[in-house]
């Protein structure tokens, strides 16, 4: 592999307005995750999260701007062809087959020589060993996220973009959940985008974390110090009429929770 390939970034967004019949909802996006990286990308809702993650995954062509995945353009590529090239999306609605077991999924999704090992995923995912014949119609909130994550991993993904792994979810699955994000990052130097509505458990998890208002990036930086900077990320992140809608939330409440000292799960 040459040099300058091993060190690009898995992604690299740079200058995207993304948005729908042609009208920015996303403006001026640059952010990037590394190989092996976890990223977190944040914001109230419809601050154009999806819509981000959906444009880097092809379902979206970009207004303006450049998506580029290990130094090669992808910007406007049709997302069968990225998800060939190591490119996973694990979307909001999950889109699972109901009428199809579990093993089901995990064989369809499966691509070739460079496949990971069925026996990686389930010891990744153990939950999902007792599920394997039973349809996805039938199986937990918190059993069909792994199934997501599961098959968007059998094609080896050199960039995962997850999509609200926790929606609907009580906190911890979600605690279960989001470090095995963090385990494909390291064991498979993926670079993951993240998006996650609890903010103070995303940002225990995740390397970096980019903030999104209203489309516009008002904050980045390590997640370590975004976690120190409370201030900083509830008046970027909530900034103002969704603080009141979001205040009292599990997010919020987490983090009030966390900010005074509260135990950490072990979430590993
Ligand atoms: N298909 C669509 N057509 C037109 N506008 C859309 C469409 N999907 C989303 N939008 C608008 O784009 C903006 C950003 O939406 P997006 O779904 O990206 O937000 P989000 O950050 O993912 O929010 P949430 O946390 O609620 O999932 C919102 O104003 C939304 O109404
Ligand atoms: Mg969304």
């Amino acid at each position: 592999m040459p040099v300058e390939a091993a060190v690009a970034p898995r992604l690299e967004i740079s200058g995207l307005s993304a948005g729908y019949f042609g009208q920015p909802v996303v403006r001026d996006l640059n952010l990037r995750v590394a190989p092996g990286e976890v990223v977190a990308l944040l914001g109230a809702n419809g601050a154009g999260k999806t819509t981000t993650l959906s444009t880097v995954a092809g379902l979206l062509d970009p207004i303006a701007g450049e998506v580029a995945m290990d130094g090669a353009s992808i910007a406007g590529r049709p997302t069968h062809r990225l998800a060939r090239e190591g490119l996973s999306l694990v979307p909001e609605s999950r889109a699972l087959f109901n009428s199809l077991t579990v093993r089901e999924h995990l064989v369809l999704a499966r691509s070739g020589e460079g496949d990971l090992p069925q026996d990686l995923i389930v010891e990744m995912l153990p939950e999902l060993e007792k599920c394997m014949n039973r349809k996805a119609g039938v199986l937990s909130g918190g059993e069909q996220q792994m199934l997501a994550v599961g098959r968007a991993l059998v094609g080896r993904p050199r960039l995962l973009l997850v999509d609200e792994m926790s929606l609907g979810l009580a906190p911890i699955i979600v605690e279960r959940l989001l470090p095995i994000l963090r385990r494909v990052a390291t064991e498979l130097e993926t670079g993951v985008l993240f998006v996650e509505q609890h903010v103070p458990l995303a940002l225990q998890v995740a390397d970096r974390a980019y903030v999104l208002s209203h489309g516009r990036l008002v904050a980045e930086g390590a997640a370590a110090e975004m976690s120190e900077q409370q201030d900083l990320l509830r008046s970027s992140y909530l900034g103002d009429e969704a603080a009141d809608a979001v205040k009292g939330s599990p997010a919020e409440g987490r983090a009030r929770e966390q900010h005074n000292g509260g135990d950490k799960s072990d979430a590993s």
